[in-house]
This record gives structure tokens, sequence and C-alpha cells, in this order.
């Protein structure tokens, strides 16, 4: 099998760039993929993520190594990257180029959305090589997500039709350094469900490109 490489990118900090990564590998590899994370992200949240998992004896069921020119072991089947944060324009048109798909996360704040926008315009970025993720979307009643991927489905831009919601237990996971799918409760199981399904979608593009 040939190796899926995904890469996630975003020019704004916070977007939760290392929380989709770090639960997308992890729902990966409960499919039974074997997975490297490659944290390319000069902060390393996704390299702490794991320290502490280590630290505190739980297994994530992947590796992260230290950037794109880490040591991958040979039998990694899907390399996730989360990269560096503001990333050059250049780099990411690169970037999406060789990748088999690039996820933008994006908020709902204005500022994220003006970034992500600038991004996709500056770094030339094709339809068929990346998609929107809509992270830290308020719950329900809010509409903010529903009507942000609204608009960007018109302006014909690809955009994952699920949202990762705001759930503060995300604290709690990065602090311990389990995932969702570890821990217990509602919110959660249904956090660890969200990412279980966007694994799934992202499966199904790039097995549908291969
Ligand atoms: N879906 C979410 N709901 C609530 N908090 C989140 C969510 N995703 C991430 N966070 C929190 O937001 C902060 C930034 O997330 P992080 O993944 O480190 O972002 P980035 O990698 O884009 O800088 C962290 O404190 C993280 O725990
Ligand atoms: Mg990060």
């Amino acid at each position: 099998m040939k190796r899926i490489q995904i890469a996630i990118a975003s020019s704004k900090g916070g977007v939760g760039k290392s929380a989709v990564s770090i639960h997308i590998c992890y729902a990966l590899s409960q499919r039974g993929f074997k997975v490297v994370l490659a944290d390319a992200d000069s902060n390393q949240s996704s390299t702490y993520w794991a320290e502490r998992a280590d630290h505190n004896g739980h297994s994530l069921g992947f590796s992260v190594v230290d950037g794109i020119d880490g040591d991958v072991p040979e039998d990694c089947e899907i390399l996730w990257i989360d990269t560096q944060g503001n990333p050059n324009l250049a780099e990411l048109e690169k970037l999406s180029q060789n990748m088999d798909l690039v996820i933008l996360p994006c908020g709902v704040d204005a500022g994220e959305v003006t970034a992500t926008l600038r991004s996709i315009r500056e770094a030339k970025l094709q339809v068929e090589n990346y998609k929107i993720l809509l992270t830290r979307v308020p719950p329900s009643p809010n509409k903010r997500g529903e009507n942000l991927r609204n608009q960007f489905q018109a302006a014909g831009l690809p955009v994952f039709d699920m949202f990762v919601q705001n759930r503060v237990c995300h604290y709690d996971a990065n602090e311990s350094g389990l995932t969702l799918g570890q821990m217990k409760g509602r919110a959660a199981n249904a956090g660890a469900k969200e990412y279980a399904n966007l694994a799934d979608a992202i499966l199904k593009i790039v097995e549908a490109k291969s």
C-alpha cells in the first residue's frame, strides 16, 4: 500500500490544529492503520501531548516524530503532518501539491475566517488538494458553524460537512495526554465520535484519490 500523506495547516494559532492532529491520528490508528504524526510546528504541542501520554502511562496508538524530516518507520501507512503555524505561503502551495490532502482548520471567528481565505488565495490552493475543517464551533442552538459552512459552500470552497465542536473537556485531554476516546463522560464520548466520523470522511477522500 502506498503511504498516505496528510498535512494540517493554519495561519492562526489556537484553532485546534494539534488537537485535531492527535485525535484524527488516534482514530485512524484505532481503524488499524500504522500512523505517524510528524510534529513540524515549532510550538510542539503534539509532541508535548504525546510526552504527557507517555508520562501518565497512556498509549495513543501511534508515534510522534520530530519535524518533517523525523525518522518515519518503513511500515508507516499514514503520515500526518502538523505543520508550522503561520506557514510560508509558497511552502503551503508546494505542500498542497505533494500531499494527498491538506486540512485547513478554521474557527468561526471573523479573524480566523479572513486568515483562512487569505491563505487559500495567496498560496493558490486548488480545490482538489485541500478541505476546510470548522473547529471549536459553538454548540447548537448557536448557528455560527452552519452559517459559515453554508457560506464557504456557496463560495465553491471545499469544506467538511461535519464540525469539531468546542468542548471544554479538551483541556483535560490535553493536560493528561489522553484523547477524548480514552476519557469518560458524555461530552468526551460525543467529541470522540465526532473525530472518528471525521477520520472516516478523511479516509474516504484520500482513498478515492489513490
Ligand atoms: N474542539 C475544542 N474545544 C475546546 N477547546 C479546544 C478544542 N480544540 C482545541 N482546544 C483547545 O484550544 C487550545 C489550542 O488548541 P491547539 O490544538 O493547541 O491549537 P493549534 O495547534 O491550532 O495552536 C488548547 O488549549 C486546546 O486544548
Ligand atoms: Mg499546535
